[in-house]
């Protein structure tokens, strides 16, 4: 399964690519709360670097998923509040946990890698991989560049 946060489309982009090509399914995390304007944000950036939660409307079955990928856009140099609600509030011991994280530039990639592999650590779930693509704010979700990104670097497919 995939499961995916995805305020601007970018990271739906490449979490749907991902199942696409996977032949999987894809579970979205929504926000119970509505997210808005400047103050939305700047409080996501905050509870992105206090690791605070952002509860979810649904979460997903997982009860015959032995792997998962979680995408998440980078916040404020961690996971979505969102995801981090699924990761502590899912059934994920025993589950194998991949990361596709989206951001506005990979250098610090290491960084966010660490951060989504720490909030595993009280879940029981095995780690993966984790993968980082870079989509710049202004730029429009592309799914042909998502699916060529994923086939290149995470199916090593040309
Ligand atoms: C509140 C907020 C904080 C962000 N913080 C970072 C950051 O620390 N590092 C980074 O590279 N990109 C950062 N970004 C850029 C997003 O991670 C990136 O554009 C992502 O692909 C957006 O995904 P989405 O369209 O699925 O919402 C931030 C974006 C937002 C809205």
């Amino acid at each position: 399964m995939v499961v995916f946060y995805s305020r601007k489309g970018h990271t739906r982009a490449y979490a749907e690519e991902l199942a696409a090509l996977r032949k999987d399914k894809t579970f979205e995390l929504r926000e119970k709360k509505e997210r808005s304007g400047f103050l939305g944000l700047v409080g996501g950036c905050f509870q992105s670097i206090t690791k605070k939660e952002a509860e979810v409307a649904d979460l997903p079955d997982l009860r015959k998923v032995r792997e998962l990928f979680i995408c998440s856009p980078i916040w404020a140099s961690g996971i979505a509040p969102a995801v981090r609600y699924f990761i502590n509030h899912a059934e994920l011991a025993g589950v194998t946990v991949n990361f596709l994280l989206t951001c506005a530039g990979i250098d610090k990639q290491d960084v966010y890698k660490k951060s989504a592999f720490d909030a595993l650590s009280a879940t029981g779930a095995k780690a993966g991989e984790a993968y980082v693509f870079a989509c710049p704010m202004k730029s429009a979700p592309d799914t042909e560049i998502a699916g060529s990104h994923i086939k290149r670097v995470i199916l090593g497919v040309d």
